[in-house]
């Protein structure tokens, strides 16, 4: 059975991922970590210890202590607060990152290490964006994640530690809120849709993005760790879509269910910024040809997951 460590456990991610490492792997053998005390809805019932994940003294006694083969780095700042403070997104993201890959080659650890489509800048191409391609992203936060794969890779080239991950599209989900990113309209609208039956959108009508229901995002994130490596031609990290989504396209949605339901927008210029130069549409067929990922939720599953969980919340 493998012995886990969650960084970042209580963000938007962690706090969907943590429930299921627990289920698959056993409550105790998953040690759920953060720098903030997190409510005992998300740490129960396994264990949990306070951890700043750029601490990496502190990272390496968490993981001796616990035993932990296996690490999940969920521990970051997004894109949004990243443009509001770049040195601390830098710091957060790349000390973090150099510390739990220190830790597992000392440790011999296996490292999963969320990317994103943050990657890609506005010289990629757009359309069904290929696996390799060109990345110059203009955020920090792409920046950060353009560092931390190549930094995977070397990791895994050169001391051979076994480093996974996936290029996340935004995420939609209920429970934890989303951590401050570009694309947290696509869960902010369905809160609002079900609490005012009207959303203001920071985003433009067309702006077009990927997207993915949280229960795929775990499934990719669990199913990459478990996955043989035999077939790996990439590892650090493979595009993952699920739908792909305007504001206008999701409101139209959301009104098969809520037929009253508004929107409006009063456009963020950093956020719509970031958006235009990020793909339309990845392709993400190496995953689904080197380790068998496959989505179960689209557009229409989601949609109805979501306003069926908010409306009885
Ligand atoms: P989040 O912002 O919701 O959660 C991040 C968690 O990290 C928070 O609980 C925060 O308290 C914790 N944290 C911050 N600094 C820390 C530190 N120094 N030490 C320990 N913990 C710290 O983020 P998320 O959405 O759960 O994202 C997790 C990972 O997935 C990140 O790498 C992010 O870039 C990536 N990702 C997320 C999305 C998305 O849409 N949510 C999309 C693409 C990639
Ligand atoms: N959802 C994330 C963000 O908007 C993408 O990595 O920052």
């Amino acid at each position: 059975m493998k012995r886990i460590l969650v960084t970042g456990a209580g963000g938007q991610i962690g706090s969907w991922l943590l429930p299921a490492l627990r289920q698959h792997y056993g409550d105790s053998n998953v040690l759920a970590t953060d720098i903030r005390h997190l409510g005992s809805e998300i740490t129960e019932p396994g264990p949990f210890q306070l951890l700043d994940a750029t601490d990496a003294k502190a990272v390496g006694r968490a993981v001796m202590r616990h035993d932990a083969d296996t690490v999940y780095h969920l521990a970051a700042i997004l894109s949004a607060v990243g443009e509001s403070d770049p040195r601390l997104a830098w710091h957060v993201n790349m000390a973090s990152l150099e510390s739990v890959l220190d830790v597992a080659r000392e440790q011999r650890c296996a490292v999963f290490t969320p990317s994103s489509i943050g990657v890609f800048g506005p010289d990629t191409p757009k359309d069904r964006t290929p696996q390799d391609t060109l990345m110059r992203p203009s955020t920090i936060y792409g920046v950060t994640k353009v560092a931390g794969e190549l930094l995977c890779d070397y990791y895994h080239q050169r001391f051979g530690v076994d480093t996974r991950g996936v290029r996340y599209p935004g995420l939609i989900s209920y429970g934890a809120p989303p951590g401050g990113g570009t694309t947290d309209w696509a869960v902010d609208i369905f809160h609002q849709a079900v609490a005012r039956g009207h959303y203001t959108c920071f985003l433009a009508p067309d702006s077009q993005l990927d997207m993915m229901y949280m229960p795929d995002a775990v499934s990719a994130a669990m199913g990459i760790m478990e996955a043989d490596s035999t077939n790996f031609v990439h590892r650090n990290a493979f595009n993952v879509t699920a739908m792909q989504l305007a504001p206008e396209a999701l409101a139209a949605e959301i009104r098969k269910h809520l037929p009253e339901f508004t929107i409006d927008y009063d456009i963020d210029p950093v956020r719509q910024s970031i958006a235009e130069s990020w793909p339309d549409r990845v392709d993400d067929s190496a995953a689904r040809e080197q380790w068998g990922w496959e989505p179960a939720f689209d557009v229409a599953t989601t949609t109805r997951a979501m306003l069926e969980q908010l409306r009885e919340e």
